[in-house]
C-alpha cells in the first residue's frame, strides 16, 4: 500500500477541478483500508471517482479511494427466474450496469452512463429515468469504522429516499460501503418507460419484445443526447436536487406561473424541476466567467475551462440566490462541497 503526499486531486473529481490532499492511498485490500482506518491520521475522505464532489479547498488530511474490485452473479436458488449479483465498490457504475445487460439480467437499465463508483451510488440513492437504486438493492456491506467491523446491512436500515440515505445524515463518516447487492431477473423482466420519452423512443419495438438492453440503449441515447460528458467537459451531473413543496406552494406559484411544471410525489407534496426554474429565470447555457449552466440540462453546471472549486461554488450561490428571489424557493446542492460550511445556510 502506498501513501503519496501533495496530490493533486485534479484527475481524481469530475469537476476537474485543482486541489491538494495532503495525504492520497488507493485501496485495493480491506486489510490496507482497515489499517489506514487505525492511523490516527485527520481528517480523513473516503472517495469513489469523485463524481458527486466539489472541492473547494484543498483537504488537509488523508484521502482513501476505494479500489476494490469483483462482480459475480448466481441463481437464486430460493426464487425461480431471479439472479443474486454482487459488485466491489471500486467498480465502475456503468460498466457493471452493462456487464449485467450482457449477462442477461434485468433491473439496472435505466441506470445505465451514471457516472462514478458502486460504492458510491448507495451513499446518493442514484436515480434516473424512473428508478432508484433502492428499487433494485438487496443489501450491502459496509466496514463500520465505528464498532471496527464489517457489516452487512439491509435496504431498510439504509433509510433511502430521493438522492438521500443514512450515510449522508447519522451515519456520515461512519461507514465505507465495500460490496453492493442486487436481486436482478434473468426472466420476465420488468422494464420501466414511463419517463420521459422512454416510450416514444422504443415505440420501433412490440412491448412484448422489449429486453433490457434496449430499454439501456434508449437511457443510453438520451443521456448522451443532453448531459455532457464529465471525460471532456467538467461536471458533476445535477448540481442541484429537484426541490419538493406542499399544494399551498404550489397554488401561489401557479398563480404568478401558470405554466409551471410539476410532478406528484407521496404524502400529497409535489416535485418542481429544477432545470424548469433554472430554464425560466434565464440560466440555461449562461456563462459567468469560467462556469456555466449547461446549454441542454441547466441543472449540470460545467467547468468551461481551468475554474477553481471557488469559482464553481460561487456561481451556484448566485443561481441559487437568483431561484430564491424569483420563486420564494430553496435549491439544495445534491454535489458534496468540500468543506462543507461552504455553503452558505441562508440561501
Ligand atoms: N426541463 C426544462 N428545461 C431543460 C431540461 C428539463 O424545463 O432544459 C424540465 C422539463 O420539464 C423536464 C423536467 O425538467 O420534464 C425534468 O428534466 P429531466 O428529465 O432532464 O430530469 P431532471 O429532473 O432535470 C433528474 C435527475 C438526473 C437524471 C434525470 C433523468 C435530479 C437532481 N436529477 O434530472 O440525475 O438523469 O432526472 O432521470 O434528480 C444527477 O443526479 O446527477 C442526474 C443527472
Amino acid at each position: 500500500m502506498r501513501i503519496r503526499e501533495h496530490v493533486n486531486l485534479r484527475e481524481y473529481n469530475t469537476f476537474q477541478v485543482s486541489a491538494h490532499a495532503a495525504w492520497f492511498s488507493e485501496v485495493g485490500h480491506l486489510t490496507d483500508l482497515v489499517a489506514l482506518l487505525r492511523s490516527g491520521i485527520s481528517p480523513m475522505l473516503i472517495l469513489g471517482e469523485g463524481s458527486n464532489v466539489l472541492f473547494t479547498a484543498n483537504f488537509p488530511g488523508l484521502i482513501i479511494k476505494t479500489g476494490f474490485k469483483g462482480r459475480s452473479w448466481q441463481p437464486d436458488s430460493t426464487r425461480e427466474g431471479y439472479a443474486n449479483v454482487e459488485v466491489a465498490a471500486g467498480e465502475n457504475w456503468s460498466d457493471f450496469v452493462y456487464w449485467t445487460i450482457g449477462e442477461g439480467l434485468g433491473g439496472l437499465e435505466n441506470l445505465s452512463l451514471i457516472p462514478g463508483s458502486a460504492g458510491a451510488a448507495p451513499i446518493q440513492n442514484i436515480g434516473a429515468y424512473g428508478v432508484e437504486l433502492a428499487d433494485v438493492l438487496s443489501g450491502l456491506e459496509a466496514y463500520d469504522i465505528l464498532e471496527g467491523k464489517l457489516r452487512r446491512l439491509d435496504t431498510a436500515e439504509c433509510e433511502f429516499g430521493y438522492r438521500n440515505s443514512r450515510f449522508k445524515q447519522d451515519w456520515k463518516g461512519r461507514f465505507v460501503i465495500t460490496r453492493l447487492f442486487f436481486s436482478l431477473t434473468r426472466e420476465n423482466h420488468c422494464l420501466h418507460t414511463a419517463y420521459g420519452n422512454l416510450e416514444v423512443l422504443l415505440s420501433t419495438i412490440p412491448s412484448e419484445k422489449r429486453t433490457p438492453r434496449d430499454v439501456s440503449g434508449v437511457v443510453t441515447t438520451v443521456r448522451r443526447s443532453k448531459l455532457p460528458d464529465p471525460a471532456v467537459t467538467g461536471n458533476a451531473g445535477s448540481f442541484f436536487k429537484n426541490p419538493e413543496i406542499g399544494e399551498d406552494k404550489l397554488l401561489s406559484l401557479q398563480q404568478e406561473f401558470p405554466d409551471l411544471n410539476y410532478f406528484p410525489i407521496a404524502g400529497g407534496r409535489y416535485k418542481l424541476p429544477a432545470a424548469w426554474l433554472l430554464e425560466r429565470s434565464g440560466w440555461k447555457g449562461k456563462q459567468l466567467g469560467r462556469v456555466a449552466c449547461h446549454g441542454r440540462q441547466p441543472l449540470v453546471l460545467v467547468n468551461k475551462g481551468k475554474a477553481s472549486g471557488t469559482e464553481i461554488v460561487e456561481f451556484a450561490i448566485e443561481v441559487a440566490r437568483d431561484i430564491r428571489r424569483k420563486f420564494g424557493l430553496r435549491l439544495e446542492p445534491e454535489v458534496n462541497i468540500y468543506p462543507p460550511d461552504r455553503w452558505p445556510e441562508d440561501i
